[in-house]
């Protein structure tokens, strides 16, 4: 009754594990062979979705016994896979073998009667667990879902060996669980159900960072409904005759779009148990529903017909699942831009995770690749990728360039835009467009400090002294300290590359050598 192992992940260990020679074959054979890729990404999904189909979600009571939820809930069928996590309560997330058990274990539940209120009788797939009898001992395992505290994570980081463990110890901590991911997916399949009612071969798809390697515990759930079944076309040979359904016909497909977005995030709002504070946001350029999905802690945006998005996940996918390092110094440098608040959880005028993601990917792309690297020099790439990010960037002729991995080099923007970063998918647009000019800014002047600080010989030791808790933050650790480049804001434009340390920089480094008893590197100057 375990989970089973994370393919795609597995995948991704299996190929960080092989050597740089069949990678590079590796990396040939996924450039040539999209189709494979493809094929695997929507059949990971498709598996995912039809494990969602067979499972519910239980609110239990707060004591509870694992044993005996499991030997009630059999009764109903075989339980493949389960999982217990706290939210505002406990919840079970419970899968069964087969569709036939969960239609057995609705046909035991009853509509709650409530007082002086009334109920709407809609059998959704998330259930209450009551609990009369003798509670026995708590023996539940919970699942975490949300990510460790950036405080600890900065213990954990220091604690590591290299800035190349460090990067893998900051994604692994990061990074969506199995759990969370089967979590997502049901959310999925139960706002399905709602949809169902008007729309039966509709499928509710997650896209974004929940699937595409790069979300970390607490992100959004992006979801859009697809209609693509909905609308097959059958071609009838034979008789000349053929039927077809009488539509309502809307002015345009936004507005097509905007019609069913609106009746659908309505009955979420008024019959879907567990949603909460739903908004339709219906002008925006791509329409949305947005709200809270109490029982999973997740804030979800729904939209319908949004394929280009679908394809830039994928997209995504394919570049993290190339080489290990991909998503490692992807982690790495959203965790950074938002420790410093590069990146916001409020709209606006910052760069978002996504156009974050296509610079480190443009980035990578402007590597020259090196042929066969011993071990060592395999590590070092691994430690330098991170600094020459910071390089690349800290010294990138934004003014000018624009960023374009459709082509995988900088092209003359073709119009005034702080960052110009081209849609691979639909080319004319601009993915960065919200960001302003002062968000680019603080940017790069993080970009030239943090550069600068992985210069300095002293960050880049971890403390000889082995008491575990008591290890200054160094490496990566030290570049997510709070504000080390607030100072620098828009005088840091103006200033060469190697610019001074601000104050605190210059706190750490002298910290770090204290605690080295002042046996460190050479102390660089200013
Ligand atoms: P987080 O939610 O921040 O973890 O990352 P995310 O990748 O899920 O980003 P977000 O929720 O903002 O957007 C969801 C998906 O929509 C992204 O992964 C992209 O596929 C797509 N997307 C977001 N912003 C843009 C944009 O400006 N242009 C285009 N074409 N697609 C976008
Ligand atoms: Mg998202």
């Amino acid at each position: 009754l375990k989970w089973c192992p994370n393919s795609d992940l597995q995948a991704q260990r299996r190929l960080a594990r092989t050597t740089f020679a069949t990678k590079a074959q590796a990396i040939n054979k996924t450039l040539h062979a999209a189709p494979t890729s493809v094929e695997s990404f929507s059949s990971i999904q498709d598996e995912r979705r039809e494990r969602a189909e067979r499972s519910v979600l239980i609110s239990c009571p707060p004591k509870i016994n694992e044993r005996k939820i499991l030997d009630y809930l059999s009764k109903h069928g075989d339980i493949r896979n389960y999982f217990f996590y706290q939210t505002y309560g406990m919840y079970a997330v419970v899968e069964f073998s087969s569709k036939e058990s969960i239609a057995a274990l609705k046909g035991s539940c009853t509509i709650p009667s409530v007082q002086h209120e009334a109920s709407v009788p809609f059998k959704s797939r998330l259930l209450s667990l009551k609990w009369t009898g003798s509670i026995g001992p708590t023996t539940v395992k919970c699942h975490e879902q949300l990510p460790i505290s950036i405080n600890e994570l900065i213990q954990q980081l220091s604690e590591q060996e290299s800035i190349d463990q460090q990067m893998q110890c900051l994604t692994e901590a990061y990074q969506l669980t199995e759990e969370n991911i089967s979590l997502r997916f049901l959310v999925c399949s139960l706002l399905r159900d709602i949809a169902a009612a008007y729309f039966p071969e509709s499928i509710i798809r997650p896209f974004g960072s929940t699937v595409n390697s790069f979300g970390k515990l607490g992100c959004d759930l992006d979801m859009f409904l697809d209609l693509d079944g909905v609308s097959v076309q059958n071609q009838r040979k034979g008789s000349g005759l053929s039927l077809e359904y009488q539509v309502k016909r809307g002015a345009s497909e936004r507005n097509v779009t905007q019609s069913i977005l609106s009746v659908i995030g309505e009955c979420v709002d008024q019959f879907s148990p567990g949603c909460v504070g739903v908004q339709k946001i219906l002008n925006a350029r791509v329409p949305l529903v947005r709200f809270s999905h109490q029982p999973s802690g997740f804030q979800c945006d729904l939209t319908a017909n949004n394929r280009v998005a679908m394809k830039s996940t994928e997209l995504l996918y394919v570049y993290g699942s190339l080489d290990a390092r991909v998503r490692y110094l992807v982690f790495t440098v959203r965790c950074w831009a938002r420790v410093h608040g590069i990146t916001s959880g409020i709209p606006g005028a910052w760069i978002t995770n996504f156009s974050l993601t296509v610079l480190v990917l443009f980035f990578l792309q402007q590597r020259t690749p090196a042929v066969l690297p011993t071990l060592d020099q395999l590590r070092d790439l691994a430690e330098k990728l991170l600094q020459e990010f910071f390089e690349f960037y800290g010294s990138f002729a934004f003014n000018r360039s624009s960023i374009n991995i459709r082509k995988g080099r900088e092209q003359n923007k073709p119009e005034a835009a702080a960052l110009y970063i081209q849609n691979p998918f639909e080319t004319s647009l601009n993915v960065s467009k919200n960001v302003n000019a002062t968000q680019l800014e603080r940017f790069v002047a993080l970009c030239r400090e943090s550069a600068w600080l992985l210069q300095q010989g002293e960050v880049l030791k971890r403390s000889a002294t082995p008491s575990a808790d008591q290890i200054p933050p160094w490496g990566l650790a030290a570049l997510l300290l709070p504000s080390v480049a607030e100072s620098a804001g828009v005088k840091g434009r103006r200033k060469k590359k190697r610019e001074p340390a601000s104050e605190r920089i210059k706190t750490l480094l002298q910290s770090l050598k204290s605690s080295r008893g002042g046996a460190g590197e050479k102390q660089s100057s200013d």
